[in-house]
């Protein structure tokens, strides 16, 4: 008989009972040709573990009590639970560097997708969720029964400080309740992010002092964390209510860092998912935005970019939705191969954030995928205004007021000239 030299079959267990304070990992999985299903998944348990491809020499006994257990399998889809004492409390990188680590690289799968980790109350509590959530933001805001709005000044890099900060004026003007950055504008040559801040706290009061109304940013912070931090502080200083954050780039490390430095100041954040893509948009492999949207929440992020499906961007109906549950709801039923049970235990709620391709034409079917409790982002389609920014900006309110009144945006365009300016120049369009 050939001596034993692996160990994978080790790790997988249908009889296996998590414990309660196990974290679990939904996977979507394809053995790559002459693996079996066991080996498979035996594979995937132990390299995002304990293990290693062979058996070894010295093997203290607390380690059978650290291994992860496939434990559930139906199809190409596997359940794999990690005992609580693999984890570092608080430690968002090393989650990723265990679950979402070298098992993606591993020859013996052609593909894999990590889908959803369900969180135990024990692992959640080491970390601070949103500071406001969507209920804080609400009363920051003083908005309520309708989607938050904001604009970024397109295109999306090239203004300078001051031409940037005019857009974001006549954003505001036009009943808009935040500009903001692109995710590709940090601090350059013709655009510095510090007069960038000075220039629209100045216009932002102005707008304030004229609509009554409270105006906010999402200036884009992202860089090198020390610089963060010290960019998070200007706009502190200059009493601003928001930072926004590339989160992916950025990376899960220094989102946390700078969820501790912005919650000093009783500040909120705006996660873009700028990079997203690269990871969740094959469905057979890499990680979910499910799973994304899910972790950022559980760092503190107030809202994150989650898709439109009506607009230029990936992600379907259904896949927009999901994301948005997770971010919505208190207490998360498992739908089979799709999420698992998450309880958030007192994590607060964020909001989603639709972007992409949106005009006043697609107001209603955003309202109809999202409801009001979201920040709609429309740029293009109120820059792109026959009559300007302005107009644009009152025409997306007149076609969230169509909505909420049931009336057709063609019927409430009749009194709206703004609103119907927009509907001449998109009507209803769907952008790819
Ligand atoms: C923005 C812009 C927009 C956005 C993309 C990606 O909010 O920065 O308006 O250009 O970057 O549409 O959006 P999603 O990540 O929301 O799909
Ligand atoms: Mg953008």
């Amino acid at each position: 008989m050939q001596k034993k030299v692996e160990w994978y079959l080790d790790f997988v267990d249908s009889a296996y009972k998590p414990a309660k304070n196990e974290l679990t990992a939904l996977f979507y999985f394809e053995p790559a040709k002459g693996v079996s299903v066991n080996e498979a998944i035996g594979r995937i348990a132990s390299e995002s573990s304990t293990g290693t491809w062979t058996t070894l020499f010295t093997m203290p006994p607390r380690m059978k009590n650290l291994m992860a257990h496939a434990y559930h399998r139906e199809g190409n889809f596997v359940k794999v639970s990690y005992p609580f004492d693999l984890w570092e409390p608080g430690n968002s990188p090393q989650l990723l560097s265990g679950i979402a680590g070298n098992i993606f690289g591993m020859k013996a799968l052609d593909n894999l997708r990590l889908i959803d980790i369900q969180l135990p109350k024990e692992y959640l509590k080491h970390f601070s969720g949103p500071l406001h959530g969507m209920s804080g933001i609400r009363k920051m805001m003083n908005v309520y029964n309708r989607p938050l709005l904001g604009a970024v000044p397109k295109p999306k890099i090239g203004f300078s400080d001051v031409e940037h900060a005019q857009i974001g004026y006549e954003t505001w003007m036009g009943g808009f309740d935040f500009v903001k950055d692109d995710e590709n504008l940090t601090s350059t040559k013709f655009n510095n992010f510090d007069k960038r801040v000075k220039l629209l706290a100045k216009l932002r009061d102005k707008a304030e002092h004229a609509t009554g109304d409270k105006k906010d940013a999402y200036i884009n912070i992202t860089a090198e964390t020390d610089e963060m931090k010290r960019r998070a502080k200007l706009l502190h200083d200059y009493g601003f209510r928001y930072a926004m954050i590339d989160v992916v780039t950025c990376g899960f490390s220094s989102v946390q860092t700078l969820r501790e430095t912005l919650g000093d100041y009783g500040m909120a954040i705006h996660a873009h998912r700028a990079m997203h893509a690269s990871f969740d948009k094959n469905p057979k492999h890499g990680i979910s935005m499910y799973l994304l949207a899910k972790l950022m929440k559980m760092i503190g992020v107030d809202q994150i970019h989650s898709g439109t499906a009506v607009g230029k961007l990936v992600g379907t109906a259904d896949e927009v939705r999901g994301v948005a549950d997770v971010l919505r709801e208190d207490n998360i039923h498992e739908i089979k191969n799709i999420r698992l049970n998450q309880n958030w235990h007192g994590i607060k709620k964020a909001f989603p954030v639709t972007s992409g391709g949106l005009h006043p034409g697609l107001v209603p079917d955003l309202l109809k995928l999202f409801g009001d409790e979201c920040v709609m982002l429309v740029s293009g389609g109120i820059h792109g205004h026959p009559r300007g920014t302005r107009a644009g900006a009152m025409a997306t309110r007149q076609a969230i007021d169509a909505v909420h009144e049931g009336e057709t945006l063609e019927q409430h365009a009749k009194f709206n000239p703004e609103l119907q300016e927009a509907l001449n120049k998109w009507a209803h369009l769907k952008p790819i």
